[in-house]
């Protein structure tokens, strides 16, 4: 009998299960939805504000996890002061809206070149205060996520159902229309949702995050690339964020109001 033979295989094969697990993990964690919290500035804050806001914002998120992608979607005016102060934060930046032209007669609205030129990563599409003030339709969002994904821009795509919806027990049926309208023709592969109930925005009145974490779970079933990063919006802030993030299928949140804030952004940023 060969007893140095033997161990000499054992050990090969120890090793090769191990390289093997390893490499699961591997799979596993690249695959996993990405965790990304942006703030929503909407229409606030001048360039001198932006800057101001960033002066603190940045330096109390130094230390951050550096697995948690950090983003900050600013009005059109700031783009270029933010992209400048952003250089080698590694934090994202990202556009409220994108027109699906190149370019052309499209008074007040803003091209995917225009935007890339200047640094942008992510643009918000279909927010409900676009949809609800601004006559945009599934039918518009989905152009604009087409041109912006051609682009390379990755679309944060806004779903969510009115309180009257949500009452009359619409929740779902509206949401779905709105992905299936939405999607036509999306590459899932560079793709982030968010579900934002409109009633919980701007509120104060959070959706309970145990319901956030149902109606994102029944978002994923609709989606093809289960690993899709969805994140939930509506009044959140830095005293419920923990539990909003401990929530298993809510990959990360849409922040509106508390954004604004260094201090209350930067909490969010460090959920724990
Ligand atoms: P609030 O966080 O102010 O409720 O806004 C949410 C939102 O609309 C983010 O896009």
């Amino acid at each position: 009998m060969n007893y140095g033979l033997r161990t000499n295989n054992q050990e090969e094969m120890t090793k090769k299960l191990y390289n093997y697990k390893l490499l699961l993990i591997l799979i596993k964690i690249s695959t996993m939805p990405k965790t990304i919290i942006a703030g929503n500035w909407k229409m606030n804050k001048t360039q001198a504000e932006s800057k101001e806001f960033l002066k603190q914002f940045l330096s109390l998120i130094a230390h951050r996890d550096e697995s948690t992608e950090v983003v900050l979607c600013v009005p059109f005016t700031s783009l270029e002061t933010v992209s400048l102060n952003l250089d080698g934060t590694g934090v994202g930046l990202g556009a409220q809206n994108v027109h699906w032209a190149e370019s052309g007669a499209y008074t007040g609205e803003i091209s995917a070149s225009m935007l890339t030129e200047i640094g942008v990563n992510y643009v918000i599409i279909g927010h409900s205060e676009r949809r609800q003030f601004f006559g945009e339709t599934d039918e518009t969002v989905n152009l604009r996520l087409k041109t912006a994904q051609k682009h390379g821009l990755t679309p944060i795509l806004c779903v969510g159902e009115t309180k009257a919806q949500r009452d009359a027990g619409e929740t779902e049926n509206v949401i779905f229309h709105q992905l299936k309208e939405g999607l036509v023709g999306v590459d899932q592969n560079n793709l982030v949702v968010a579900y934002e109930p409109i009633w919980a925005i701007g509120t104060g009145d959070t959706c309970e995050s145990s319901e956030a974490n149902r109606v994102i779970g029944l978002i994923r079933g609709q989606l093809e690339n289960k690993e899709v990063s969805i994140q939930y919006g509506g009044s959140v802030n830095a005293s419920n964020i923990d539990e909003i993030m401990a929530q298993p299928e809510i990959n990360g949140g849409l922040v509106g109001g508390a954004s604004l804030e260094g201090v209350s952004f930067a909490r969010i940023v460090n959920f724990q």
